[in-house]
């Protein structure tokens, strides 16, 4: 879910409802069941709330036909549901009884059953079937006990059990906004007169760059002129400040039809910055957001990378480069799967989280089991002011600029150049790669920005491909070595936006089995590795192709430019510019993102908030 929260007007003023719909549309990637905001209004005699069912769009009609008065603070809230259909009486916010406090939520309070039976038994009546409502009738009722906003949300932040961001304003307190946090994102941006709070910098990045981090269990009290924290035991916290280097404008559509066309067309930049000022004056690498001890770095003897969707794609990139750059084993798990199979994880274990958002709830976990167990974790991550870099060891930040589209595009890239960085870094330090063999390597990697370029501006074929495709029903996509993560990603990005049923295999494990789906005209694309190279597979691939033309499939195939040997065998094929074998999923990928999204586009769908998908999960 998002959340944002504003408190600033000194008079009653359209301003507070402004800021938490500019927000809220900023932070609709993170769910979109429903939208809904509240405001203190006039004088604090009131609070004010709309809510609806469906995408903010609908709030904000309901908005203009039912206009909210003028007010002081606001909260506002997009959910991911969890409990209770996305319905306009589970929409956030929640009242108290009294109807004078508003409360909205992120995550799920575990213990709702019991707290909910306590409340009907008090004679409480419930009108939603949510966890926040019983949050909202507790924390009413410590008010009218207390009169003490700040502290009745504090204590009944102890009582709940599971994972929260809560907001809460009272119409008694007009000019102050609450907030707890227990493993669940909340940050604070500091403006002049006026305060915010949000799940992540995007909710007010349209108003200032100036932010503050919470940590875990504590509550926020935000006035027009203060900030203060403490911790759920009630002793005061100092928080650290730091500022977004992030521009709003990066965070517009900038004359693309989605988020996700323009952030596609970001990757070269995405690939660019986070290759920038990663060397020193003789060239080798420096990586120096990473704060972690080299004498740790030398002593790993296995990495494991932990990420979840397509994060966990690029990880698997990952594994083939470090195991061939550094001779370090690397495994690569699903962050949900990993805490709970008992890993084998020391102190020599280095464990690589990847996150786009820094805050998936299941990578999260990971990275705590880990710590637990003694391993050093290093955080590649794109979203400062997030919890995962916040709690892991080390982190290496990639810097692809916000990204709004649910489903993931330049992050992939950004996540993959990290993890390439890394590597690279490692063989420095652990001598597995003589210094110009890095060096190579590198300048590769600074060469693929203008590559993706050309992948970009050669486009339409792919796209008419893909318009021509609208009523497929499946689709397959077979890769070898690190073209097998690439064909998984390319089904991943179809399944997300267009709906379509498909599959990524390992190209050789066609014959084992999957091969029994291929019929006439069965479309699959085929990501060839390059014929250069003394262990290329791309003779192998070929006869894997062949082995599913001759039964009826239709072949659609990336292919290196200059690789003649594909065409008798291809249905058609699309050229990428000729890449290092490690570097080549860097534009592979591209023309399967934009396969998606342009047949995605062709279905009449979304392609920026896909049905049932939220871009951060923050629950378990
Ligand atoms: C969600 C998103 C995916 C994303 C995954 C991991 O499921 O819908 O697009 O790949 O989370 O997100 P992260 O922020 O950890 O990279």
């Amino acid at each position: 879910c998002g959340i944002v929260g504003y408190v600033g007007a000194q008079q009653p003023s359209g301003r507070p409802l402004e800021v938490a719909m500019g927000g809220l549309a900023r932070l609709e990637y993170r769910g979109y069941d429903s939208a809904g905001v509240a405001v203190v209004t006039l004088g604090g005699a009131d609070l004010a709330t709309a809510k609806k069912a469906g995408k903010l769009a609908n709030l904000t009609a309901l908005l203009e036909a039912e206009p909210l008065p003028e007010g002081t603070a606001s909260i506002g809230h997009t959910r991911w549901a969890t409990h209770g259909a996305p319905n306009d009486v589970n929409a956030h916010p929640h009242l108290s009884e009294d109807g004078r406090l508003a409360v909205i939520h992120n995550g799920i309070v575990e213990n709702f059953v019991q707290l909910r039976a306590e409340l009907e038994g008090a004679g409480v009546v419930l009108v939603s079937e949510t966890d926040t409502e019983v949050v909202a009738h507790l924390v009413g009722a410590a008010y009218r006990a207390t009169g003490d906003l700040t502290e009745s949300l504090r204590t009944v932040a102890q009582r709940l059990e599971g994972t929260f961001t809560l907001l809460a304003v009272h119409a008694d307190v007009p000019d102050t906004v609450v907030g707890a946090r227990h493993d669940s994102p909340l940050v604070v941006g500091l403006g002049e007169g006026e305060n915010f709070l949000g799940s992540d910098v995007a909710a007010f990045i349209a108003h200032t760059r100036e932010a503050m981090e919470l940590g875990q269990d504590q509550v926020v009290t935000l006035t027009p002129g203060s900030v203060s924290v403490i911790g759920f035991d009630g002793v005061v916290v100092e928080p650290r400040r730091f500022t977004v280097d992030w521009d709003a404008a990066a965070a517009e559509k900038g004359g693309f039809a989605s988020f996700m066309d323009k952030e596609i067309h970001d990757q070269p930049q995405a690939v660019a910055d986070t290759l920038l000022g990663r060397t020193d004056l003789e060239g080798r690498l420096v990586l120096d957001d990473l704060r972690v001890d080299e004498a740790v770095l030398r002593q790993v003897d296995k990495i494991i990378v932990v990420a979840c969707g397509t994060a966990a794609y690029a990880g698997q990139v990952a594994k083939y480069a470090i195991e061939h750059w550094c001779r370090i084993p690397v495994e690569v798990e699903l962050a949900h799967e990993f805490r709970y199979r008992d890993p084998v994880v020391d102190a020599k274990t280095l464990v690589v989280a990847v996150s786009q958002s820094g805050e998936t709830m299941d990578t999260l976990m990971a990275v705590r089991h880990a710590r637990e167990q003694g391993a050093t974790v290093l955080a590649i991550v794109n979203t400062h002011g997030s919890t995962i870099p916040r709690e892991s060891d080390a982190v290496l930040y990639t810097h692809a600029g916000p990204e709004v589209a649910v489903a993931s595009t330049k992050a992939f890239l950004a996540q993959i150049t990290a993890s390439y960085l890394l590597g690279l870094y490692l063989a420095q330090l652990r001598g597995t790669k003589f210094p110009d063999e890095i060096a190579e390597s590198f300048a590769a990697l600074r060469a693929i920005p203008e590559k993706i370029q050309q992948v970009l501006d050669a486009a339409e074929q792919v796209r008419e491909t893909a318009r021509s495709m609208a009523e497929a029903t499946s689709v397959l996509f077979l890769g070898r070595h690190v073209g097998f993560p690439v064909a998984m990603e390319g089904a991943l990005k179809l399944k997300e936006l267009a709906y379509i049923h498909a599959e990524g295999f390992a190209a050789g494990e066609l014959k084992h089995g999957p091969i029994a789906l291929i019929e006439e005209g069965q479309p699959v694309f085929v990501v060839v590795p390059s014929p250069r190279g003394r262990h290329s597979l791309h003779s192998k691939v070929i006869s894997n192709i062949q082995e599913i033309r001759a039964r009826g499939a239709r072949t659609l195939v990336i292919a290196e430019e200059g690789d003649e040997a594909v065409l008798p065998f291809a249905d058609e094929v699309f050229f990428v510019p000729q890449t290092p074998v490690l570097l080549a999923p860097l534009v592979s990928v591209v023309p399967l993102q934009i396969f998606a999204c342009e047949l995605a586009t062709a279905k009449g769908l979304d392609v920026d908030q896909p049905r049932n998908l939220a871009k951060s999960v923050t629950v378990e």
